[in-house]
């Protein structure tokens, strides 16, 4: 425990690369994972920041369904488009990997034949849901059917998105596969679990005694009622097409469990920086640090030594893996370090709902920085003002314009802009010397003395919002030394004393133009050219003499600029607008012309029993049924052949016409009509008593 820290590994959540990916994951994970790893290289902590895409898992067929295209296409235009979007906002990982990469597959392959040949995996058989249609078996999340706990008719088998319960897909009531929209049926299929239940005595010794203090809360909490829920073995393998095979003999159709490959993923990410740096061929291009000379095996000490601290940035619905699931992996290989903390953050909602790139209420990485080319930082800055730390937090365009315009424009951008055109109208461009510090100076100056450590303390107990304010409030300081002062009003009388004001201003300014970088980067270097300021570790913040008298600074730009109004309705508009998009609303039929109570009682309404069904040739649409109506065997054509098969009918109860004047189609009698309810999405249901009935049974 007491172990002293040589080196961090730094990771941020894998997204998926089946879409692009939001701002509400950017404040999730990526914005603090990236002020973290700045921050400790300033401090000239040895670091590695890792991610990469998840491209794994059933999420990614899926989207190919919708896309219409293949897997491989879908994680090739994702990964390409996600990293490009990191990249440009300044997420400075050293390593952009990808789960789809041949030493990925290797590391994760390894990984389980670790765990399987010490004996630690146990092989179950067990009924799992099947679609015989579409020849699958069927993830929790393509099973849909009706919550048993409130009804809604459109749950999924691993939880209803109405209540919130958790489910499992034998508790829906008349499930069906979002594959077909036929029923499922179980089968047995055999898989490997990892028996988690062994190991909660180390996992309460681990996290609810060593971590008690040093978590934050919701993350311990939510450990904790995992915990004490009672752990079950859990399957570490999936019957799927797509992902990784399980590298055992006669595991033929099954892949690991995408949450078993994806936080490998970390270390083949590793692994990939360090191959990457002996052979001199860097993927992520942001130069981030010297490693220096090294060898392909370093990666190890970033996964094995004890006196690495290993680190996950992730969003909330991530905790149980990379708290629970994920340490077991690591714990039982006994050869990798389980993470030290992971700051996970809850969810950041937009104008007021939940943000979700399907709904189409999300504001993408991409689209931002086409909208606002060249401003990564005040996205970065709004998000950090706004993170959602300890609660879900709420990103409105209002709020990101007041950030820009009233903070970073009128009190960071306004101090800098002032002290250095100050400094060339009244001193040619140079800083000048100081002379004797008066009350407000000192004031000034043990402003300057004391922000590091305090934004410092503030990112390393993962408090991102708390250190950008104490970054503002250096900002504030100094905006604020400069109207008490009031140097250009000076300037009459008495230009010594302006140079040691804004001497003293410079400082803050060269200050600022080093703390912000974690938070800031861009603006930062455009601030340190500003200046003329040479690259500082972090331990130089917090003096005043970062600037020598007769420095000669750069040229004087503005580092920010206001954002006024029609900007910000234009994305308010956007944003409205996908929402009025016509959705496919549920068309409802008008109301047919009113009927008497006579017109109602011709009509021999009957409940029979399919006995045979059948397509028929040269149809697409209707299947030839046989139904027992109590009295006799009735033919009927139906046109249900694309919402029913013919297995799917037989013994089914059927309600029909029985007095309906017989029709010939395509050479057969049809001797009545079955009816259905039509959903207005085109689907037709059977209508059938909630009971068993007796054949023939009359309906009125
Ligand atoms: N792709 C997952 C998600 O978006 C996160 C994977 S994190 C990892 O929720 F640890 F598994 F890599
Ligand atoms: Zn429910």
């Amino acid at each position: 425990m007491s172990t002293p820290v040589k080196r961090y590994t730094v990771t941020a959540a894998l997204p998926y690369a089946n879409g692009p990916k939001h701002i509400g994951h950017l404040a999730g994970a990526y914005i603090p994972a990236d002020v973290y790893v700045r921050y400790l290289r300033l401090r000239q902590r040895d670091v590695i920041f890792v991610c990469g895409s998840d491209e794994h898992g059933t999420a990614i067929p899926n989207q190919a369904l919708k896309e219409n295209t293949t897997p491989r296409a879908i994680i090739d235009k994702y990964h390409a488009l996600i990293r490009d979007s990191f990249r440009e906002l300044g997420i400075s990982f050293d390593v952009y990997h990808r789960t789809s990469e041949p030493l990925h597959h290797e590391t994760s392959q390894e990984f389980f034949l670790a765990l399987h040949h010490k004996g630690l995996l146990t092989e179950e058989t067990s009924e799992q849901f099947f679609d015989a249609q579409a020849n699958a078996f069927l993830a929790d999340r393509y099973i849909i059917g009706t919550c048993p706990r409130c009804g809604h008719p459109d749950a999924f088998g691993d939880q209803c998105e109405k209540c919130g319960s958790t489910l499992s897909p034998a508790e829906l009531i008349n499930p069906r596969s979002t594959l077909s929209g036929q029923t499922p049926v179980l089968r047995p299929t055999r898989h490997w679990y990892l028996p988690l239940q062994n190991y909660e005595p180390w996992l309460r010794e681990w996290i609810l005694k060593d971590h008690a203090h040093d978590w934050k809360p919701n993350v311990y909490g939510q450990c904790k009622s995992w915990i004490d829920a009672g752990l079950q073995p859990r399957a570490m393998t999936r019957d799927l097409d797509w992902g990784i095979h399980v590298p055992l003999p006669d595991a033929a159709g099954k892949v690991l469990y995408v949450w078993f490959d994806a936080p490998i993923g970390y270390i083949s990410a590793t692994r990939a920086l360090f191959q990457e740096l002996s052979s001199g061929t860097r993927q992520f291009a942001t130069p981030q640090r010297d490693f220096g000379a090294v060898q392909p095996d370093d990666w190890k000490t970033y996964w094995e030594a004890d006196d690495t601290q290993l680190v996950h940035f992730i969003g909330k619905d991530n905790i149980v893996f990379h708290c629970i699931i994920f340490p077991i992996m690591l714990h039982a290989s006994q050869r990798f370090i389980v993470p030290t903390n992971v700051p996970a953050n809850e969810f950041m909602n937009l104008e007021g709902n939940k943000m979700s790139t399907s709904r189409g209420w999300s504001i993408e990485m991409h689209e931002y920085l086409t909208d606002f080319p060249g401003k990564p930082d005040i996205l970065r800055y709004a998000l950090l003002t706004n993170l959602p730390e300890t609660k879900d937090s709420e990103f409105t365009w209002k709020d990101f314009q007041a950030k820009n315009n009233n903070e970073l424009v009128a009190i960071f951008g306004n101090f800098v802009n002032r002290a250095l055109v100050l400094t060339q109208k009244f001193f040619a461009n140079m800083v000048p010397p100081r002379g004797p510090a008066t009350p407000v100076d000192e004031h000034a100056l043990a402003a300057i003395a004391a922000a590091p450590a305090a934004i410092a303390a503030a990112i390393e107990a993962f408090r991102f919002r708390e250190a950008t304010a104490a970054l503002l409030d250096l900002a504030r300081t100094g905006n604020k030394y400069l109207a008490d002062t009031e140097p250009w009003k000076v300037a009459r009388h008495d230009l010594p004393r302006v140079g040691t004001i804004l001497h003293i201003a410079l400082q803050i300014a060269a200050n600022l133009a080093l703390v912000a970088e974690p938070f800031l980067p861009f603006s930062a270097q455009k601030l340190r050219s500003m200046l003329r300021l040479q690259p500082h570790p972090w331990t130089a913040a917090g003096s005043d003499t970062l600037l020598p008298a007769g420095h000669e600074l750069g040229l004087a730009e503005l580092l920010f600029e206001k954002i006024e109004d029609p900007i910000i309705d234009k994305q308010i508009k956007k944003l409205m607008d996908t929402q009025n998009a016509p959705t496919p609303a549920p068309v409802v039929a008008p109301l047919k012309p009113e009927i008497v109570f006579d017109d109602f009682t011709k009509l021999d309404l009957r409940v029979g029993t399919v006995t045979a069904a059948s397509r028929m040739e040269k149809s697409d649409k209707l299947l030839r049924l046989t139904i027992d109506d109590g009295l006799q065997a009735r033919t009927i054509l139906s046109g249900i052949a694309k919402h029913y098969t013919p297995e799917q009918l037989v013994g089914q109860h059927v309600t029909f016409i029985a007095n309906l004047a017989p029709r010939k189609m395509m050479g057969i009698e049809s001797q009545g009509m079955v009816l259905m309810a039509e959903d207005g999405d085109g689907k037709l249901r059977l209508l059938q008593p909630d009971h068993p009935v007796r054949p023939g049974a009359t309906i009125s």
